[in-house]
């Protein structure tokens, strides 16, 4: 099955692009850090501004598509309420908390130029999703690979392609 039809393959390929966009975020959070001119720092936080619309739209598609596409078909294996998949759901609105703290923090800044609250909010939400992409490729997907049959990847396949 290739990826247009492997709906493993198809959410691994969004971790990709979620690294993509973490690398670029993890990027900015460090220059504002460093940034010496508050016209550079206001630059580099527009940046990350406009990160935050990835993590409203693109990064809640991707969870909604594991959320209600995936885990309840794998939980028919390894159950949902307790173990790996109640581990993700709970990372999952951890980083949703977080997203919208960092852009109450961004918020924040515009108003008192306190730009060190952005920055440690902005690191806990980078370290904790990438952790739970990492854990999600690893291990939850080598179980799924595991459990699923070909029936049970085609219709979750389908039910991803509605959610967007
Ligand atoms: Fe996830
Ligand atoms: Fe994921």
């Amino acid at each position: 099955m290739d990826a247009s039809h492997d709906p493993l393959a198809a959410l691994r390929m969004e971790h990709e692009e979620i690294r993509n966009v973490l690398n670029k975020f993890e990027g900015y959070l460090k220059k504002t850090a460093s940034a010496e001119k508050g016209e550079d720092r206001n630059n580099l936080i527009n940046q990350l501004s406009e990160i935050t619309a990835f993590m409203d739209k693109d990064l809640e598609i991707h969870f909604k598509r594991e959320e209600e596409a995936l885990f309840p078909v794998l939980g028919n294996y390894i159950g949902i309420e307790t173990g790996p998949i109640n581990v993700m759901i709970i990372e999952h609105n951890h980083c949703r908390d977080l997203s919208a703290a960092f852009k109450v923090k961004i918020n924040n800044y515009l108003s008192d130029k306190d730009y060190k609250p952005l920055i440690g909010a902005g690191n806990s939400l980078s370290q904790l999703l990438s952790e739970h992409e990492d854990k999600e490729d690893n291990i939850l997907f080598n179980m799924a690979e595991m459990h699923l049959t070909q029936d049970e990847k085609r219709n979750i396949m389908e039910k991803i392609l509605t959610i967007k």
